[in-house]
């Protein structure tokens, strides 16, 4: 095809913040730019679009995003025809008040317009003003995917629900994602397949709430279904999901994940608190008994899993004793990984309309302090127990710090280290463990597992 000289390519800059569904979010967004001949640039000062896909999950990941729009307003200044777009949660959540802060702003697209943005681009390029977009042009951008915008070549994310139904006092996320919306798991099942075809062995499944998978659409469509669908395809090595709900870990899913042979050890199950009044103002609807009777059963049914979780600290009427409760959750549970979060007020959402969020933030920072210390040493000792054992490692490339060393994970989500060439990426590879810490193994290679 001959090159349109008339029109010099314009220049993308794309930063994400948030959650893997934001990432995934902006490969289909890059694929939809590309196809209108745009280029991406990882350098802001050279773009002629500047975009940012957001998060509203706490108030820190909205204030970074609100530094760079400062940042840009000079910019815009001395360039008018600079295209400054909001895409995702906070565009989503804030809305108007946005752009009445940031007048520089062109576009607000939310989480259900990605499919568009192409569109809106050269409409404000065309001269249009200000756009904003947060209806529900697309609930489910994901149908055109354009496969070349992956950023790794071995592993690929794949939205099998969007949106979440269920209303925990402090998520925002049912408001900037709106409702579920399920695909189809023929639809799916083709997806992986073309992923696999095109050099992906590892494959994560996302959804807010990944494992009510199939309730919305009715019929057959489940997420123990789908895993034995693709757990059957050729050239799949590993399968992983993205995030679960307690309540929802059926029988059926959990005799799954121990029948599926690709589906890893691994599952992500936010508990959130240990001390049941917590859990109720949270409006989670399990106890901390119940939660430790779905994961002994899951330890009788699924040997193989280990459960990694969520907790928040410092949610609203958060006392001694709770956060205590919360402690010796983790005491007792071993978790194989905890993501730890200072609880942060969100507009809109049941916490911050009916409760008080009042545990100061020094606290907050303590109660944080302290249960990433028990944490950490619950990891260490049983990273240490690792020791001796082979471990078959998923290569994710060469590591950051030396690239003679390569960096892989276990199918638990440890992180191994070892020395090896960088045409094992994407394999899967015995590694003899001889050391480590709280955060990562690391090892030799060796013949055979
Ligand atoms: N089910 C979603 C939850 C999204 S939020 C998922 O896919 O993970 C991810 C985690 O952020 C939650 O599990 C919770 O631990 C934490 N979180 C959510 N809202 C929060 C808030 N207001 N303050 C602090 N942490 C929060
Ligand atoms: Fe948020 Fe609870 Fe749904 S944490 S995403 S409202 S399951």
């Amino acid at each position: 095809m001959e090159p349109d000289v008339a029109a010099p390519l314009q220049k993308v800059f794309l930063e994400t913040f948030g959650c893997q569904m934001n990432f995934l979010d902006s490969e289909l967004v890059r694929g939809r730019l590309a196809e209108r001949r745009y280029v991406f640039t990882a350098r802001r000062d050279e773009a002629d679009v500047v975009a940012f896909n957001t998060c509203a999950v706490r108030d820190h990941a909205e204030d970074r995003v609100r530094n760079r729009l400062h940042e840009l307003r000079r910019a815009k200044e001395r360039r008018p025809d600079l295209v400054v777009a909001v895409l995702g949660c906070m565009a989503q959540r804030e809305g108007e008040a946005l752009l009445e802060r940031f007048p520089h702003v062109d576009i607000l697209c939310g989480t259900r317009e990605f499919g568009r943005i192409d569109e809106l681009v050269e409409r404000v390029r065309g001269g249009s003003g200000p756009i904003v977009a947060l209806g529900e042009h697309e609930p489910l951008p994901d149908g055109r995917r354009d496969l070349s915008q992956r950023p790794q070549k071995h592993s690929a994310f794949v939205t099998i629900q969007r949106g979440c139904d269920r209303a925990c006092t402090f998520c925002v996320v049912p408001r900037t994602r709106g409702p579920e919306v399920e695909r189809s798991m023929d639809d799916l099942e083709a997806e992986v397949r073309a992923l696999v075809a095109d050099g992906v062995v590892d494959v994560t499944l996302l959804g807010q709430i990944v494992n009510a998978y199939g309730r919305k659409s009715g019929g057959d469509a489940s997420l123990a279904r789908l895993l034995r669908r693709l757990d059957r395809v050729d050239g799949l090595l590993r399968l992983r999901f993205v995030t679960s709900f307690p309540t929802l870990l059926t029988p059926d899913l959990m005799q799954a994940l121990q029948d599926c042979e690709k589906v890893v050890s691994y599952l992500h199950l936010p508990v959130q608190s240990g001390s049941n009044s917590c859990l109720k103002r949270m409006a989670r609807g399990y106890t901390v008994e119940s939660y430790l009777r779905l994961s002994d059963r899951l330890r009788e049914v699924a040997p193989k899993i280990e459960l990694a979780t969520d907790l928040i600290v410092g949610f609203c009427g958060e006392s001694d004793a709770e956060f205590a409760a919360t402690l010796d959750l983790v005491q007792r549970a071993e978790f194989v990984q905890a993501f730890i979060f200072k609880y942060s007020t969100r507009p809109g959402t049941a916490a911050a309309e009916r409760m008080v969020d009042d545990v100061p933030q020094a606290v907050k920072e303590a109660r944080n302090q302290e249960l990433l210390r028990a944490q950490e040493e619950i990891q260490r000792r049983r990273n240490r127990a690792r020791i001796g054992s082979i471990e078959q490692v998923l290569v994710d490339g060469p590591s950051k710090r030396d690239k003679a060393v390569l960096a892989g994970r276990t199918s638990a989500n440890r992180m191994v280290h070892f020395r090896g060439a960088a045409t094992l990426q994407g394999q899967v590879v015995p590694v003899r463990i001889g050391d480590a810490t709280a955060l990562s193994l690391s090892g030799t290679q060796v013949a055979d597992g």
